[in-house]
């Protein structure tokens, strides 16, 4: 049983080292609580259980907290796949909850699992999610001060269970100040993908992501009979073709965890029951 967190990358120019700090503590402890919760519940309920505690958290982009559109309202974007199932299911542009990921992991037994805009909030009353303000004093501000933040943010989660199932998990509140009706990478293939062989999330530049079509990409190599750290770096490479800015987490079927980014500044943490690494 392991499973590999990373909450995005921290801006360098609206957040302190302290935010740093106070990031890779809070990822410290959202790690260890979805490692007991690993225990006795699966790959897919903990990479939920894990991104739903980090769109509790205002420090990360995700959830409460979430940057705010160049029209002022928030609207996020979440998705799962279930690696053993191979079941992908996502919400995008969903306004007014306080855990997109349980809407997308509430579509897993639905025929249409990947849900958009208005459709995404019905279908959230539906599941009982009552009405909830994401925005905080600080998100404001930073749209106030038309700050562009790049994506940074992102929360995402991968897990390789007891019974040897893969899952990933990734919640956005997407770059800031991006015009309505954008589409984020995280509720596409391109942002999570997982199936048996490997399990990725991605964080960065939704529109780099998206033109590497990155998680995919890692799954599919590896599928191939790559390492994962072989398919990490291949596809890295490829971003870089563009100067793509992203930062990616995976976890293969033997337990390999890894972990890549085109540009510093991204906080990870690493359990696998016995070590807890915190990168950044
Ligand atoms: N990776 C988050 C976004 O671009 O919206």
């Amino acid at each position: 049983m392991k499973l590999i967190i990373h909450g995005g990358f921290f801006s360098e120019y609206t957040q302190s080292e302290e935010t740093k700090i106070l990031k890779q503590t809070a990822l410290k402890e959202i790690i260890q609580k979805s490692y007991q919760y690993l225990l006795l519940n699966s790959a897919m309920d903990t990479a939920v259980f894990a991104v739903a505690l980090m769109e509790d958290d205002p420090l990360f982009n995700a959830g409460m907290g979430s940057q705010i559109q160049k029209d002022g309202k928030i609207r996020m974007s979440a998705a799962v796949m279930d690696g053993c199932t191979k079941r992908f299911s996502g919400v995008l542009n969903i306004e007014s909850i306080q855990h997109p990921i349980h809407v997308a992991k509430s579509l897993q037994m639905e025929s249409d699992r990947v849900l958009g805009g208005e459709g995404a909030n019905v279908f959230a009353a539906k599941t009982g999610a009552p009405f909830f303000n994401v925005e905080t004093i600080e998100r404001r501000q930073e749209y106030q001060n038309r700050l562009i933040s790049s994506g940074q943010g992102t929360v995402g989660c991968v897990v390789l269970d007891k019974e040897g199932r893969l899952a990933a998990a990734t919640s956005t509140g997407g770059k800031g100040f991006e015009l309505s009706g954008r589409i984020s990478d995280s509720a596409t293939v391109a942002g999570n993908y997982a199936n048996d062989h490997c399990a990725i999330s991605c964080t960065g530049v939704g529109e780099d992501i998206v033109s590497c079509a990155l998680a995919a990409k890692i799954v599919t190599r590896v599928t191939d009979g790559q390492t994962i750290e072989e398919a990490f770096k291949k596809s890295f490479h490829e971003l870089k073709v563009f100067d793509g800015f992203a930062g990616a987490i995976g976890i293969d079927a033997h337990g390999n965890m890894y972990h890549k980014e085109s540009h510093p500044n991204i906080v990870y943490a690493s359990f696998d029951g016995l070590e807890l690494c915190v990168f950044q």
